[in-house]
């Protein structure tokens, strides 16, 4: 990083003023208290605290053991189950509770109490067990957003089968990669869902999926969105199994919470790296269950009477830890909706809200600028009343965090910005929303237990104040963070560990986790993270690796290489631009342009589209046959080039730039 970007990075986001979070929230809050910095300042024994709040079968006999870093062990000797964890023991208290409000597009609202969950989860499961899961199997879900996605989950758990849910968005190839990576011979899918008004056929991709010869498939169990099955849905005789069918003959059917070991997959997830390979996450079940229910309870102060709206989707972690899991493991109402927040009119987000008066809502800044340029007229006929509202998963700009304090916190709720990523299980970096004063743009201070800090690349520790940029890293263990990286320990440290840590050592103080974003930490002890460092890029809040998309368009028989750069959007953060560099007897057309955005949309879904396909002649190539990207988000986004002396080169960016101004 140079100084030049950090300086820019400090004139651009300038100091803001602080709120204070209102009387109001601080008299109700779960927790009010300070001392709760220095209660988990004890490491390790202060995140026990977060234990406590589960219900265990056995007590951990140690809470660390950091004896054989990275691959650390929390709440070891413990045994606990998720799914009792998240229902069975809400019953006698809740039963009658709404345990998840689905709403779903075309209308119909679903209201399942946690008795009903409890009844879903356990006749799944003796389904899951129907069908030949056994423990330790991981079962691939591709689901939406419907109620049979948190049921999956938690029956998976119930019977100590990892899960590995991949996000509905992703097309048959990205399924493939994952379903054969995790070796998963199950797969849990849906014949089709609800997008703006159409009745999606969602089915088809698991069957091109499986034409992959990489994945091995035994069984396809398909659940159905309507009483009748989709019309372009077709069952392959042995291998796809209706679960309507196989639920009729487990009507009633209770099956025993397996007791897992604290250590035991709970559930991968898969997300981008830096290669084209994606990365699937482990988390273990007592540590990351642990550390979700208490970032619900002290962070989202979750209280049981609350009724939540974490506005993401299930497929990835936020939904993971902040619909699913934490959440039901603090025994709320968790809310979930089919669809897009703009169908059937731009309101719906609000009218929800209104409707079953949620009291805490969870989003991203793409969503909250795109509430913001739909305009307050649309917010204005609802009476929506929150206490405590949050945004997640890339910056949010300091006029737009007033934006949402004003319009949709009518000025009275507080607002938490939290960073964390797949890896870390759940939030690591945020204020406790009534022990800290606000401030827009700043993820603020680290949560209780956790060490960031922010390193030069020299590995040096750049103090607080100093306005300067650097890696964010966390220098402390804590238990939702990921376990390594499924089947592929190696890759594990060499993505996150080996740049700051003393990898010989077998003393867990020498190793630091490497976040791959950068940062800046202000002398007020707030952090604020500007974005990665290295080649991931959040496009509306969506992680994707350039190498996953670049992998994609080079199957485009006309061209013969391609980087891709992040470029800066004014409502989805980022957005992708594609540098496509064609075989000499093709020449650029509207027709190459179409192949390219089609092969990204196939292959990874279409969510992923590149925003921009510029045609040039050559890549920003460094002398040990590195592209720079680097240099072409430069170009994207009209920024002065920085050093190019590494290029076989160096006068190649230039001529890219030269190249893209001309079309
Ligand atoms: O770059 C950071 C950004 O999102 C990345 C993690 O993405 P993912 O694993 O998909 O998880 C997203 C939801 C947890 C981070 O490396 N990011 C996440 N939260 C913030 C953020 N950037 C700035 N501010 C945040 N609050």
């Amino acid at each position: 990083m140079s100084g030049n970007e950090s300086d820019t990075i400090e004139a651009r986001l300038g100091e803001q003023e602080y709120y204070r979070p209102p009387p109001a929230f601080v008299g109700q809050a779960n927790v009010s208290d300070p001392a709760v910095y220095e209660r988990f300042e004890d490491f390790p024994e202060g995140f026990e605290e977060y234990a406590r709040l589960l219900d265990w079968d056995e007590h951990w006999e140690t809470v660390f053991d950091g004896s054989d870093p990275p691959f650390y062990e929390w709440f070891g000797g413990g045994r606990l189950n998720a799914s009792y964890n998240c229902v069975d023991r809400h019953l006698d208290s809740y039963g009658d509770k709404t345990a998840l409000l689905w709403e779903g597009e075309p209308g119909g609202t679903r209201r399942i109490a946690y008795q009903d969950l409890y009844r879903m989860v356990n006749e799944f499961a003796a389904v899951l067990r129907d069908v030949g899961v056994t423990k330790d199997d991981i079962v691939t879900l591709h689901l939406p957003m419907v109620p049979e996605l948190p049921v999956a989950m938690l029956a998976c758990s119930r019977i100590g089968a990892p899960h590995s849910e991949v996000f509905a968005g992703f097309t048959a190839p990205a399924l493939a990669d994952r379903l054969a990576d995790a070796d998963s011979r199950y797969l849990v899918t849906i014949d089709g869902y609800y997008r703006r008004g159409e009745f999606l056929d969602h089915k088809r991709k698991a069957d091109a999926a499986l034409e992959d010869d990489t994945v091995d498939i035994d069984t396809v169990l398909v659940f159905t969105r309507e009483d009748e099955l989709h019309p372009d849905t077709d069952l392959e005789d042995g291998r796809d199994v209706l679960v309507a069918d196989r639920l009729a003959d487990h009507h009633g059917e209770r099956i025993d919470p397996v007791s897992r070991a604290a250590n035991d997959i709970l559930f991968l997830m898969y997300t981008s790296g830096t290669t084209g390979k994606p990365k699937g996450a482990q988390h273990g079940t007592g540590g990351y269950l642990s550390y979700v229910a208490g970032t619900a309870k002290y962070l989202f102060d979750i209280h049981p009477t609350d009724t939540y709206w974490c506005f993401a989707d299930i497929g990835w972690i936020t939904g993971h830890s902040y619909i699913v899991y934490g959440p039901l493991a603090v025994g709320a109402t968790s809310v979930m909706f089919e669809g897009a927040p703009d169908h059937p009119h731009r309101g719906r987000v609000w009218e929800i809200a209104e409707r079953y008066d949620v009291d805490i809502f969870h989003t991203s800044p793409t969503a909250v600028r795109m509430f913001m340029k739909w305009g307050e007229k649309h917010l204005q006929p609802y009476d929506f009343d929150f206490k405590h509202l949050t945004t997640v998963g890339e910056p949010i700009q300091p006029e737009v965090w007033r934006w949402y304090y004003e319009h949709v916190g009518k000025e009275s709720a507080v607002i938490i910005d939290t960073w964390w990523q797949t890896e870390t299980g759940g939030v690591v970096i945020s204020n406790l929303p009534a022990l800290a004063d606000m401030k827009p743009g700043s993820v603020g201070q680290p949560m209780p237990g956790i060490s960031p800090a922010i390193l030069g690349g020299d590995g040096e520790e750049i103090e607080p104040g100093m306005g300067t940029a650097g890696y964010l890293v966390l220098s402390r263990p804590w238990p939702g963070m990921l376990q390594t990286l499924y089947e592929d320990d190696e890759r594990y440290i060499s993505e996150y560990w080996e740049t700051f840590s003393e990898t010989d050592s077998d003393d867990w103080h020498d190793w630091v986790y490497k976040a791959g974003d950068s940062a800046v930490l202000a002398a007020d002890g707030y952090y604020r993270v500007l974005g990665r460092l290295d080649d991931v890029m959040n496009v509306a809040g969506h992680r994707l690796g350039s190498m996953e998309l670049e992998s994609a368009i080079v199957e485009v028989p006309q061209v013969a290489e391609s980087a891709v750069a992040p470029r800066d959007h004014p409502e989805k953060g980022q957005v992708a631009d594609a540098y496509v560099v064609l075989k000499e007897d093709a020449e650029s057309s509207e027709e190459i342009r179409e192949a390219v955005v089609n092969a990204v949309s196939e292959e990874i879904g279409k969510f992923a589209r590149p925003e921009n396909v510029e045609f040039v002649t050559v890549l920003p190539y460094t002398r040990s046959g590195k592209i720079m990207r680097r240099l072409l988000t430069e170009i994207s986004n009209d920024r002065e080039l920085s050093d190019t002396t590494t290029l076989e080169d160096p006068s190649v960016p230039e001529e890219i730039r030269q190249q893209v101004e001309s079309h």
